[in-house]
C-alpha cells in the first residue's frame, strides 16, 4: 500500500508558506508594473517597425488580405515548430468550414539539433509519406500541381509571402547551418530530391496562420494570432504605412491598406530594459540552448513554465523547506518538470494529505521524489508554486494582447468605437493550463479597462495553423494572379 502523505505542519509548515510568499512578492506583476511593461512594449511595436535587427523583430509577412470565410480549394499545409510536424490537407468549403485530414509526426532531439539538410529531408519524406498514405481519396491522386502552404515558426526575415531566411531558432531547435538559409527554398530542393511533385509557395509562421485561420471560422476578420504553446508569439493586422522599414521595389503597384504583422513578441526585452527578472528566471535562461535569447517567451512559454517552477522547488529543498530537504534524480534534471506536469497539478482539487492526488502522482511516480519526504504541506507548497509561475505568465500573456489592443484602436481603427476586438488563439499552455485565460482576462481589464475587455473575444482555434497555411497558399495564388507579388527591397 502506497504511505499516506506525512503531515508537516508547525513551525516547518509556516516557514515553508513564508519563504513561498516571498518568492510570491518575487513573482506578482501589479497594475502598475504591467503598465510600465505595456507601454514599453507598446513603444518597442514602433521601434521594431521602423527597424530592421531589433529585439522584437515586428517582421512583415507580406500577407496583405484576411479572409471572411468565403475562401474555396483543397491545399496542403505543412506545420512546424509547436510540439508535433503536421503535414495536412485541408479542403476550404467556401462557407467558413473545412475539412481536414492529418497525420502528426515527432521530430527527435537530434533532428531538431543536427544538419539543417537533415531536418528538412526529413520534413519533406513526412510530406512524401502523407500523400502515399492519402493518394487512394485525396487530391494527391488527381495529378494536379499540389500548392503548400510552409507553416514554419521561427524568426525569418520573409522577402516575400514565398521567401524568407532563417534568422534564429527559438524552443528546442539548434540546426546551426540553417541559419542565413532560406527556407522555402531548401524544403523545396529536398521535395524535388524525394520526387514529390508539390510546390510550396507560401511561408508562414504559426501566429499568422492562427490569424487567417480564426477569420475564417469566424466569418469575421481576426485583429490577433496569438500562440501561447512551446514558445509564444502574435501577428496582428498594421497599417502598411506604419511599416516603415519596408519599401516595395514597385513603386508603380498599388499599395495594399493593410499588412499582417509577425511581432515575434518573444525576444521583447531581451535588451533588460523592464521585465522583472528573479533570479529562477536567470538560472532558466543560462542553462538554456540560447541564453539572452527570447526573455519574455522564457517567461511565458510551456517549454519554460516548468522548468521556473523547479527552480522554485529546487531552491526549496536547498533551504530543507520542502521534501524534508531532498531531491531526486529527476527532479535534478533539466526540463524534467514537464509544464503538463504543472496542469495537472494546478488543476488538483484532491486534500493535500490525499496520495491518490495527481499532484502527489506527479511528485513521488513521475519525479520520483520518495514517498516518505513527502507532506502535505509540501503538496500545497508546490501547488502555489505553480499557480504563481502560471498566473505571472498569464499576466505578462496580457500585456502582448492589451498592446495590439491599444495598437488597433489608437491606430489602426481609430474611429471605430463599436468594434469588437477578435482575437484568435493556439497552443498547448492557453489550453491546458487551468486558468489562464481567466487570468489573461483579469490583466487585460487592469491594463484596458472593462469596457475594451468586454469587446474582446478569444477564440480558440485550435490546430489553426493548418488551416491558416491553407488558407495563406491561396491567398498567395491570388496575389500571384493579381501579379500582386510584392518583394522586399532593401535600402
Ligand atoms: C498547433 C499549431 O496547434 O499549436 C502549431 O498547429 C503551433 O502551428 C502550435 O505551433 C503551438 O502549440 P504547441 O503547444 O504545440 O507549441
Ligand atoms: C517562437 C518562435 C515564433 C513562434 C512562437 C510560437 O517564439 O520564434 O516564430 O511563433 O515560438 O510557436
Amino acid at each position: 500500500m502506497a504511505p499516506t502523505a506525512v503531515q508537516n505542519g508547525g513551525s516547518a509548515g509556516q516557514e515553508l508558506s513564508k519563504a513561498i510568499d516571498e518568492i510570491g512578492v518575487q513573482l506578482t506583476l501589479s497594475k502598475d508594473v504591467l503598465d510600465k511593461i505595456l507601454e514599453r512594449f507598446h513603444e518597442r511595436m514602433f521601434h521594431g517597425l521602423a527597424n530592421d535587427n531589433q529585439n522584437m523583430l515586428m517582421i512583415p509577412t507580406f500577407v496583405t488580405g484576411v479572409p471572411d470565410g468565403s475562401e474555396k480549394g483543397t491545399y496542403l499545409a505543412l506545420d512546424l515548430g509547436g510540439t508535433n510536424l503536421r503535414v495536412c490537407e485541408v479542403i476550404l468549403d467556401g462557407k467558413g468550414s473545412f475539412t481536414m485530414k492529418q497525420q502528426k509526426y515527432k521530430v527527435s532531439d537530434e533532428l531538431k539539433r543536427g544538419k539543417a539538410k537533415t531536418l528538412f529531408t526529413f520534413i519533406a519524406q513526412s510530406v512524401k509519406t502523407f500523400l502515399e498514405s492519402e493518394s487512394k481519396t485525396g487530391s494527391a491522386s488527381s495529378g494536379e500541381e499540389l500548392l503548400l502552404g510552409f507553416t514554419f515558426s521561427f524568426p525569418c526575415e520573409q522577402t516575400a509571402i514565398d521567401q524568407g531566411t532563417l534568422i534564429k531558432w527559438t524552443k528546442g531547435f539548434d540546426a546551426d547551418d540553417a541559419i542565413g538559409q532560406e527556407v522555402v527554398g531548401l524544403l523545396q530542393s529536398c521535395l524535388n530530391e524525394l520526387g514529390v511533385k508539390v510546390r510550396v509557395n507560401s511561408l508562414v509562421n504559426d501566429t499568422v496562420g492562427t490569424l487567417l485561420a480564426h477569420g475564417y471560422q469566424s466569418k469575421g476578420p481576426a485583429l490577433l494570432g496569438g500562440i501561447f504553446g512551446t514558445g509564444t508569439n502574435g501577428a496582428y493586422v498594421e497599417l502598411r504605412k506604419n511599416i516603415t522599414k519596408l519599401q516595395v521595389d514597385d513603386p508603380l503597384e498599388p499599395a495594399p491598406t493593410y499588412m499582417i504583422v509577425n511581432a515575434e513578441w518573444g525576444g521583447f526585452d531581451d535588451e533588460r530594459a523592464i521585465l522583472p527578472v528573479t533570479p529562477f528566471d536567470n538560472q532558466v535562461d543560462r542553462e538554456a540552448i540560447r541564453p539572452r535569447h527570447h526573455a519574455f517567451e522564457k517567461m511565458i512559454s510551456g517549454m519554460y513554465l516548468g522548468e521556473i517552477s523547479r527552480m522554485i522547488i529546487l531552491s526549496l529543498v536547498d533551504r530543507l523547506l520542502l521534501f524534508k530537504g531532498f531531491s531526486s534524480v529527476k527532479m535534478n534534471t533539466q526540463y524534467a518538470f514537464d509544464t503538463a506536469y504543472m496542469s495537472a497539478i494546478m488543476d488538483d482539487k484532491k486534500d493535500a494529505s490525499d496520495n491518490s492526488s495527481p499532484t502527489y502522482k506527479v511528485l513521488a511516480e513521475t519525479m520520483e521524489i520518495k514517498p516518505e519526504n513527502i507532506s502535505a504541506e509540501d503538496i500545497k507548497a508546490v501547488r502555489r508554486v505553480c499557480d504563481i509561475v502560471g498566473k505571472r505568465a498569464a499576466r505578462l500573456s496580457a500585456v502582448a494582447v492589451a498592446a495590439v489592443i491599444k495598437h488597433h484602436q489608437e491606430e489602426v481603427s481609430p474611429d471605430n468605437k463599436e468594434e469588437v476586438y477578435n482575437l484568435g488563439v493556439d497552443g498547448s499552455v492557453v489550453e491546458y493550463l487551468p486558468n489562464f485565460l481567466d487570468w489573461v482576462r483579469e490583466a487585460l481589464r487592469e491594463m484596458v479597462g472593462t469596457e475594451t475587455e468586454k469587446k474582446t473575444k478569444f477564440g480558440f482555434a485550435k490546430d489553426g495553423s493548418g488551416i491558416g497555411a491553407a488558407l495563406c497558399a491561396l491567398q498567395a495564388s491570388k496575389q500571384e494572379k493579381d501579379h500582386h507579388h510584392p518583394h522586399l527591397h532593401k535600402n
